[in-house]
């Protein structure tokens, strides 16, 4: 088992990462007044250990998929944590992917002030990135993730046990973050590239979503609520990402993030921030899990949400988060009509 720390500084984090997390998890709450948030997929298939490994806990079953991340399903795991008669020391363990670990995250946040929260990340995507460091949201109305906090969890418990059972879309969504962070991390950048024809073993993945965690622990202890800007190089690719989210919704976040890698890598060439063999070889590192990018559907709404994005700080401006050089990125504000010229550009796709 690999511990990895974050000396953040709300509140301290522990990451266990490795085979048995999920004992230890249950270990941790052993004895503790326990609410257990999961979706109905994530139940139907662990029913049987959530049951053996958290006894005693209450167990929170929502909906699955992005389109529940709301405030309806906000408010009703918040009605189940009174109704439970939770205290502030009560724990709540975020059990799912990046949607649980989000609404749940916000939740715990938000009860009484704050309540204790644990993270068990199930998915490749929550594991590499959404259960560390403590962005909790909700998505309202079209606007994703606007509604939210900053809450640390104080452990999070990653099993690749987990992975076992993950649909191989799944698998792609997280090897968006995965590749993402390969971009920006030449560690794991290295050891992606090295073992780039075992992206089916999952004990790769579970190689991979460690070194993804160091990395990301790096950022959030330099810069916990993206105040230094730091944090902010981990929006690589989603600008462009989000807005097709927004748009089309059909896909994956994960999914949404590959593409708009794929679309930035261009931008990024065009407006001098890389070289053009550098933005190639981002775009060989996305078609490892996204090798048919679609169409830009429609460049005036993708426009609409991009301006929408919480990274812009000037009306008018779309702000993106684009690859330099190994290792690099760079900030760009561009203004809304040259970003919408890029859309244009792009509508054919490669597919
Ligand atoms: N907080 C952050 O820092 C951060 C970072 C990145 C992404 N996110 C958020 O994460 C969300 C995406 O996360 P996600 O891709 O995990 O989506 P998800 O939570 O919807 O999970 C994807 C699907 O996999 C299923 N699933 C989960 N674990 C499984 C397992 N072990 N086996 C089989 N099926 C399983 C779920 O039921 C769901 O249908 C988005 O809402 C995004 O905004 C947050």
């Amino acid at each position: 088992m690999q511990t990895i720390e974050l000396h953040t500084q709300s509140r301290p984090s522990t990451v266990l990462c490795g085979a048995g997390a999920l004992d230890a998890a249950g270990e941790y709450l052993a004895g503790k007044d326990a609410f257990v948030v999961t979706d109905s997929n994530v139940y139907r298939l662990y029913k049987e250990r959530i049951a053996e490994v958290f006894p005693a806990a209450r167990v929170c079953v929502v909906p699955a998929g992005e389109r529940h991340k709301n405030k309806n399903t906000l408010f009703r795991i918040l009605d189940e944590m009174l109704d439970a008669r939770l205290r502030r020391n009560s724990f709540v363990a975020a059990l799912g992917g990046g949607v649980i670990g989000d609404m749940a995250g916000l939740a715990a946040a938000l009860y009484m002030r704050g309540t204790r929260l644990i993270q068990i990340p199930t998915t490749l995507l929550a594991q590499v990135d959404s259960s560390v460091g403590g962005k909790t949201a909700v998505d309202y109305r079209g606007v994703k993730n606007v509604l939210g906090a900053f809450y640390q969890p104080e452990r999070v418990f990653c099993d690749p046990l987990f992975f076992r059972t993950l649909p191989p879309r799944e698998i792609r969504c997280g090897l968006g973050e995965v590749i993402k962070t390969a971009v920006l991390d030449p560690a794991t950048g290295d050891l992606l590239e090295a073992g780039k024809d075992r992206l089916r073993d999952l004990g790769f993945l579970h190689e991979l979503a460690c070194s993804c965690i160091r990395f990301k622990a790096k950022v959030v202890e330099a810069d916990e609520r993206e105040t230094t800007g730091l944090r902010k190089c981990l929006n690589l690719g989603h600008t462009t990402g989000h807005a097709l989210e927004l748009l089309c919704g059909r896909r994956s976040h994960g999914e949404y993030v590959l593409i708009g890698m794929w679309l930035e890598s261009f931008i990024a060439e065009e407006e001098g921030v890389c070289t053009p063999a550098y933005a190639a070889h981002v775009r060989s590192l996305v078609a490892l899990a996204e090798p048919r990018i679609p169409a830009f559907p429609n460049a005036e709404e993708g426009l609409r949400f991009a301006l929408l994005d919480k990274k812009n700080t000037e009306s008018g401006q779309v702000s993106l988060v684009l690859p330099k050089a190994r290792g690099e990125y760079a900030e760009l504000s561009l203004p809304a009509e040259r970003y919408r010229g890029y859309l244009c550009r792009l509508q054919g796709g490669n597919a």
